[in-house]
């Protein structure tokens, strides 16, 4: 076999299912043949006559597929330091989302920017991402609230993917707040749904989002947006139970949802609804942080009920200004008590399973895209120990 290139002399973190913990591969051996991974596993058990275009040695370096940033709000306009401000004097953030500030005040900044604008702010943050091992991020729209803003967003976000060696995955998040221009909930939805066929036709969503809570949509608001993604055969996930349980997390679960993502409030009806269906539980510790938030995501219940645990950014101008996934991880361990292997699978294996990418990325298998993080640490609790410390030391999209 030839290969275009091939890491000798790692420590793999395969994070594949089939092994116990995170699957690791003392001695191991990774090789990419068109992009791919064709070869993975102890360097001893390589087939016999290989030979590659490239060869790198990793010196015993740790090897860890490409994270997945597997919720962000990245692409936007303008910035929210201004309602820090009111917050760190005492507004709560939902009182400012009623006096008009909020996601509604990016949505002003939003629309006034142009798709080159949304491009050119987007990239920095980006660029900090990837610096840090992401190899695959998604993007949500929701700053736009009508068809041209919101379309502008995603098509600023696919360029994202175009502007630099990453793979960016869209959601439609048209029922993010309501838009400054209309009261009415349910005729935005209606609009949001009729959004659609326009935002498919551009080939410009991979999935549909919402936000169901009492300052956003109701439960019955956000099943007509879902059943309207299914009809458009689009794969939802929905902003659950955020700031009150409203049963998000079983409505997103009842609909067959990929995740369903932030979930402090969810009871334990919830958790067991997504073991059921399947639906991954994204959980978002940097808002969790910036809200100051007291209820903790029942993880005992999600462990107790078998559901899948991702962690993501949530990067966003208002409830998570944060474009690191490491320190989301670090996070993640200090306030809702996840394992190393939880969070570290969470950052890979489980977001790509949120994404309904698992069978492209998030693990090292043949076949898979030869996404990785190659890092400076001696073991993987360093990726999450560390506060503000970036030990990667190389990143590898698609075997370059
Ligand atoms: O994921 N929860 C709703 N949406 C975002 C917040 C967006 C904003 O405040 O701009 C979130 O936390
Ligand atoms: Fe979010």
């Amino acid at each position: 076999m030839r290969y275009d290139k091939i890491w000798l002399d790692a420590r793999l973190v395969t994070v594949n299912p089939a092994a116990a913990g995170l699957g690791i591969i003392e001695r191991g051996a990774i090789a990419a043949k068109d992009g791919r991974i064709a070869y993975v596993g102890r360097q001893a058990d390589l087939p016999g006559g290989w030979s590659a275009t490239e060869t790198v040695k990793l010196d015993g370096r740790w090897v860890t597929p490409g994270l997945v940033d597997c919720h962000t709000h990245l692409v936007y306009g303008g910035n929210r330091a201004h309602e820090f401000e009111l917050r760190l004097a005492g507004a709560s953030y939902e009182e400012i989302a009623r006096a008009g500030g909020g996601i509604v005040s990016t949505v002003k900044a939003t629309r006034a920017a142009s798709e080159d604008d949304l491009v050119k702010t987007a990239l920095p943050r980006l660029d900090h991402l990837c610096g840090e091992g992401v190899t695959t991020i998604e993007v949500k729209s929701g700053y736009g609230l009508d068809q041209d803003s919101e379309i502008r967003l995603l098509r600023a976000a696919r360029r994202l993917g175009r502007e630099r060696k990453v793979d960016v995955v869209t959601t439609f998040l048209g029922a993010h707040a309501m838009p400054p221009e209309t009261t009415d909930k349910d005729q935005f939805i209606a609009q949001v749904c009729a959004m659609l066929p326009a935002i498919i036709r551009e080939k410009l969503a991979d999935a549909v989002d919402a936000f169901c809570e009492g300052i956003a949509f109701s439960p019955e608001q956000t099943a007509r947006v879902f059943d309207a993604a299914k009809a458009a055969g689009l794969p939802v996930k929905l902003h659950a139970d955020q700031l009150s349980n409203l049963h998000g997390a079983r409505l997103a679960a009842e609909h067959g949802a990929l995740s369903a993502d932030h979930l402090e409030y969810t009871d334990e009806e919830g958790a067991a609804a997504m073991g059921e269906a399947g639906t991954v539980a994204v959980l978002l510790p940097g808002a969790f942080y910036v809200l100051r938030e007291k209820q903790l995501p029942p993880v005992d219940a999600f462990r107790k009920h078998g559901v899948k645990i991702a962690i993501a950014t949530d990067s966003n101008p208002g409830t998570s200004p944060i474009t690191s996934l490491l320190l989301t991880m670090n996070m993640g361990a200090t306030l809702f008590r996840l394992t190393v292997d939880e969070l570290v699978a969470g950052v890979t294996r489980e977001a790509a399973r949120a994404l309904g990418r698992l069978s492209d990325i998030g693990t090292l298998e043949a076949g898979k895209w030869c996404d990785l993080a190659v890092w400076d640490i001696e073991r993987p609790a360093e990726l999450v120990y560390r506060i503000g410390f970036n030990p990667l030391h190389q990143r590898i999209w698609r075997g370059a």
